[in-house]
């Protein structure tokens, strides 16, 4: 089977072509990335704009025609509501005009399985690490069980908002990570209730660090990540204790920081557990991990009315059944 899966929750649109045995055969994308943050109108515009230039894009780089697709999917949620809104009715649209299956699926729970799918790892502890979102998660039944996750924003949105303040420009993830490099410790706060972590105070400490007590930026884009990526790294390790699986997957966006994989390793190591990390072509929202999730469910056995395509901008990664 050929599945072409649409990717929509939030600045990328992104359109991926993969096949049964779980080759990629196109990712095409496109961001949008405004100066001042994201508004979720102006991004479905965006997405809008751009839809079916990504199809031709995606089917020409595959090598294939619309006819040769067996399923469209979609991220059906969590995200904005307005660029999920885009992404559902491109799918419907291309679902009834090539006479073909439709499967909405799990925004978060696609970031894990293309994980699995390039690393090969079985039953890891995963770590989610996103614009929006900071999960710790594993297996357990049928469901992806969260045992930690941020109580306010997303680690990277976080990393966005401090880069955008201090007028380092936007998307931050990438460009704090190289001012960092050159940066020393200072003190800042660590935030863990239980297993789940904060983060908005650490963000605006690190602004104030940096323009009220006019720290220097690569100390404090340092200590931010420092504390940002071990707080992750402590929930996870006790969920690995907990468990007591023996492996780690970092998925998400957010896997693209070698600092975060650096530490993560470390963890590891000293534990006897296994670290994967997903490949970086697919760490951020990309249409192939869609495709990739429509498959395994449709090849599962799940099937979907188009009444029941509607986006669910706030679906939670352990509301999914996944017993494929
Ligand atoms: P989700 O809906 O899953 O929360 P998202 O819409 O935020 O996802 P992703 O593409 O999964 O999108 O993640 C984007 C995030 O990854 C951004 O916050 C970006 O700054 C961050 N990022 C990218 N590269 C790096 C890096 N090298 N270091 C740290 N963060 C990074
Ligand atoms: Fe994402």
């Amino acid at each position: 089977m050929i599945c072409l899966g649409i990717e929509s929750t939030a600045h990328t649109l992104g359109i991926g072509i993969v096949d049964s045995k779980g080759t990629v055969l196109a990712n095409a994308k496109k961001s949008f990335f405004p100066d001042e943050g994201i508004h979720p109108r102006e991004a479905a515009v965006h997405h809008t704009k751009h839809a079916m230039e990504l199809v031709s894009l995606a089917l020409a780089s595959a090598k294939i025609d619309a006819v040769d697709i067996d399923l469209i999917s979609f991220s059906q949620g969590p995200g904005l509501s307005p660029s999920l809104k885009v992404g559902a009715v491109v799918a419907r649209t291309l679902a009834l005009e090539l006479k073909k299956p439709i499967l909405g699926v799990n925004h978060c729970v696609s970031h894990i399985e293309i994980g699995k799918l390039k690393t090969g790892v079985k039953d890891p502890i995963i770590v989610y690490a996103s614009g929006g979102n900071t999960q710790i998660i594993g297996l357990s039944g049928e469901k992806y069980r969260v045992f930690g996750e941020t109580l306010d924003i997303g680690i990277g949105n976080m990393i966005d908002k401090f880069a955008r303040k201090v007028r380092l420009g936007n998307p931050g993830g990438p460009i704090i990570e190289k001012i960092a490099k050159k940066g020393k410790y200072i003190d800042m706060p660590y935030s863990i209730k239980g297993m789940d972590m904060s983060f908005s105070g650490l963000l605006t400490f690190a602004v104030n660090a940096f323009i009220l007590k006019k720290e220097k930026i690569e100390d404090v884009c340092y200590s931010l990540q420092h504390n940002a990526y071990s707080m992750v790294v402590e929930v996870t390790e006790r969920a690995l204790s907990h468990t007591g699986k023996s492996e780690v997957l970092l998925t998400g966006g957010v896997a693209a920081s070698k600092m975060l994989q650096g530490m993560l390793e470390v963890m590891c190591t000293e534990r006897g557990a296994k670290f994967n990390v997903v490949p970086v072509d697919v760490a951020g929202d990309n249409g192939a991990m869609i495709a990739w999730q429509g498959l395994i469910e449709y090849e599962g056995g799940r099937r979907q009315k188009m009444t029941d395509t509607e986006p669910n901008p706030k679906w939670r990664t352990d509301e999914v059944e996944v017993g494929y």
